[in-house]
């Protein structure tokens, strides 16, 4: 089958497009996927360019391999059709849609993947599929934080880095939830974002962001670049400052909520753009760039 393999660490010049036997079922728990769409985050960043300084980058190349990546097949998180299941998987059957994350194993940028049933996989509907490969990464990061037991309907909530895959989902969420959003992003992405409902933009290199009021009830640093001293700026006296440097936990019971509500129309997915398989190089140095809006996406499968 096709892959994308990387044999070592680095840009998106170590990645290639190539041959490689395709996995097998191994254990009674174990589903087969047909890849439809990838999506490129920056957990793939991370990992695939070990762009982490400190102690966190020795316990990433403990995870993920000392002197090169252990698996060599890349991509985390995605979305395709079960082709076929072990004896004992009862979540899902053959013809399936699905959409899944498998952080510490990757695999996900090749014809064919196997997903263990215990990990984060979750039925979506055919029509749904390009935007339901979003919500394993980046909404379930952000709902982590921002859900029903933090934001109540009429609390007034500030994203910090709101034209991010984490941010744009909090953003959405926080709206679904009857919050009142301020974003905080680049002013060049206002209007990709303006479909989120956000009740105020403001651009993080203005002079109003220089002059915080303490009016929020919520500060979320939705992309890992704010100090607690600066959110509390903006916070009210009990306000509540939520960081994305905090390690989340990834539940099936909120993705199968973050499912209904795109199921609905509730939530709608910031997808910046879509790269066909052959173009990997380029998604990836998109990626690596550090200003995506919202999502990237590979489709691998243009059939
Ligand atoms: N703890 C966890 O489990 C977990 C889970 C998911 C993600 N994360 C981390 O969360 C961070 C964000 O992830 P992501 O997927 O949302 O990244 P992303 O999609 O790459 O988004 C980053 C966004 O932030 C914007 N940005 C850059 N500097 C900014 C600033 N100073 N203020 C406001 N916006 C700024 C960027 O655009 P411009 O540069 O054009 O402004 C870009 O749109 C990453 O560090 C990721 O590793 C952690």
């Amino acid at each position: 089958m096709k892959a994308i393999i990387q044999t070592r660490y680095g840009d998106e010049k170590t990645l290639t497009l190539t041959d490689v036997n395709a996995p097998t079922i191994q254990k009674p728990t174990d589903i087969k996927v047909a890849i439809k769409y990838v999506n490129l985050t920056a957990g793939d960043m991370h990992i695939n360019t070990m762009d982490i300084g400190g102690p966190m980058r020795v316990m990433m190349k403990l995870i993920f391999g000392w002197r090169r990546p252990r698996k060599s097949v890349r991509g985390i998180t995605g979305s395709g059709v079960v082709i076929e299941t072990g004896n004992h998987v009862q979540k899902v059957k053959p013809g399936d849609h699905v959409t899944f994350i498998q952080s510490l194993n990757a695999g996900a940028l090749a014809d064919e993947m196997i997903i263990p049933e215990k990990l984060t996989i979750q039925k979506v509907s055919k029509s749904n599929l390009k935007a339901a490969t979003t919500l394993p990464f980046g909404y379930l990061s952000a709902m982590h934080f921002i859900n029903t037991e933090t934001v109540k309907p009429g609390m007034k909530v500030l994203i910090l880095g709101a034209s991010g895959s984490v941010g744009s989902a909090a953003l959405d969420i926080a709206v679904q939830l009857g919050a009142s959003v301020t974003a905080v992003l680049r002013a060049k992405n206002f209007d990709a974002i303006a479909h989120l409902n956000p009740t105020k933009t403001i651009d993080y290199q203005s002079e109003a962001f220089k002059s915080p009021s303490k009016s929020y009830d919520i500060v979320f640093d939705a992309v890992n670049k704010y100090s607690k001293q600066t959110a509390e700026g903006w916070l009210k006296p009990r306000g509540r400052f939520m960081t994305i440097k905090k390690a989340t936990r990834e539940d099936a019971k909120k993705l199968n909520q973050l499912n209904e509500w795109l199921e609905k129309g509730q939530i709608t997915p910031l997808i910046e753009r879509v790269y066909s398989r052959h173009e990997y190089r380029k998604a990836h140095r998109h990626l690596y760039e550090g200003h995506k809006v919202g999502n990237i996406l590979i489709e691998w499968d243009e059939a």
